[in-house]
C-alpha cells in the first residue's frame, strides 16, 4: 500500500468510526482495515429502539445518537442551562466542547460500554438520556441514569417511556442496579422516577446551593431483574 493510499484510509478509518464520513451509507456500517483485510461492521449509531406515539399525537423515534445530532444536543443542553433546570451543567457549552463529547458518546456506544438513548421528533433531536456503567463489580454491575427532555417536550410521557426503554436496555446489559441522583426540589422529575419503580434510598444533605438556595440531593434506586438466558 503507497503512503498516501495509507494515509487517507487512516483518515477514512478516523473520520467513519465517528459517523461523519458517509452519515447516508444505508444500514450504517463503517469500514475497519488492518493489514491487507478490510471488515464491513455494523455502526450502533443512529439505531432505532423502538417508536411511540407521545401524548399530543406526534410520533417519537426512540433511537440511539448520530453525528448529525451535534447541533440539536447544543441547542438541548444549553436551552436546560438558560432554564436554570435542576441539573448538574450550570455553563452553557460551545458546540467544539460537545463535539469533543459527542464523539465520546459514540465510542462507547459502539464498545457497548453505555447506553444513550434520543427521543427524536420530526427529525429534531429533543431529549436525551444515558445510563453508565458507575459502580457493583462484573458479577453485579450497577448503572445510574441521566436524563434531560427539552421544555416545550416535558408531560407528554416523553420521559416516563424513555426510563422504562433504559430500564430494558440495562437489563439486557446485564445490570442488576440502576440509581439516579436528583435536586430535591425537582419534584417533576422525582414523580416520574418512582411513577417507573425507583424508590428513594439515599440523600446527601445540602448538596447544592443554587439561585441562593441550599438543596439536598436524593438517591433513588431500583433492583432489575436478571435476564432469562434460556
Ligand atoms: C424530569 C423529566 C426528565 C421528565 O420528563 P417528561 O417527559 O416531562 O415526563 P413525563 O411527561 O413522562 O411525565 C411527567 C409527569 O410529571 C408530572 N408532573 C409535572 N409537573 C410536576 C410537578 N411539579 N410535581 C410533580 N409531578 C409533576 C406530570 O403530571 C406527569 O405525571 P403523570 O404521567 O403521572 O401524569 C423532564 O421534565 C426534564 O427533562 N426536566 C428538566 C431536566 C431534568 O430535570 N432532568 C432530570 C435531572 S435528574
Amino acid at each position: 500500500m503507497s503512503k498516501t493510499e495509507n494515509q487517507s484510509r487512516k483518515i477514512f478509518e478516523q473520520k467513519v468510526i465517528w459517523g461523519d464520513f458517509f452519515p447516508s451509507l444505508p444500514g450504517n456500517y463503517y469500514y475497519m482495515f488492518f493489514k491487507n483485510y478490510c471488515w464491513k461492521v455494523k455502526l450502533k449509531v443512529g439505531k432505532i429502539i423502538r417508536k411511540f406515539v407521545a401524548e399530543d399525537g406526534r410520533n417519537i423515534i426512540f433511537r440511539t445518537p448520530k453525528w448529525e445530532d451535534l447541533d440539536d444536543f447544543v441547542d438541548l443542553i444549553n436551552s436546560l442551562v438558560d432554564e436554570k433546570a435542576d441539573i448538574y451543567v450550570t455553563e452553557k457549552v460551545t458546540r467544539a466542547e460537545e463535539a469533543k463529547w459527542l464523539q465520546e458518546v459514540i465510542a462507547h456506544l459502539e464498545r457497548d460500554e453505555d447506553f444513550f438513548l434520543v427521543a427524536e421528533i420530526e427529525k429534531k433531536a429533543v431529549a436525551l438520556a444515558e445510563f453508565k456503567i458507575k459502580g457493583g463489580d462484573n458479577e453485579h454491575p450497577v448503572g445510574a441514569i441521566g436524563i434531560i427532555v427539552k421544555k416545550d417536550y416535558r408531560n407528554l410521557g416523553i420521559g416516563t417511556e424513555i426510563l422504562k426503554t433504559l430500564l430494558e436496555q440495562a437489563v439486557f446489559f446485564g445490570l442488576q442496579k440502576m440509581t439516579i441522583n436528583v435536586f430535591a426540589t425537582n419534584k417533576r422529575a422525582i414523580h416520574v422516577y418512582k411513577k417507573v419503580g425507583f424508590i428513594e434510598t439515599g440523600i446527601i444533605p445540602e448538596r447544592h446551593f443554587r439561585q441562593g438556595k441550599i438543596i439536598d440531593e436524593i438517591i433513588l434506586t431500583i433492583k432489575l431483574p436478571k435476564l432469562n438466558q434460556s
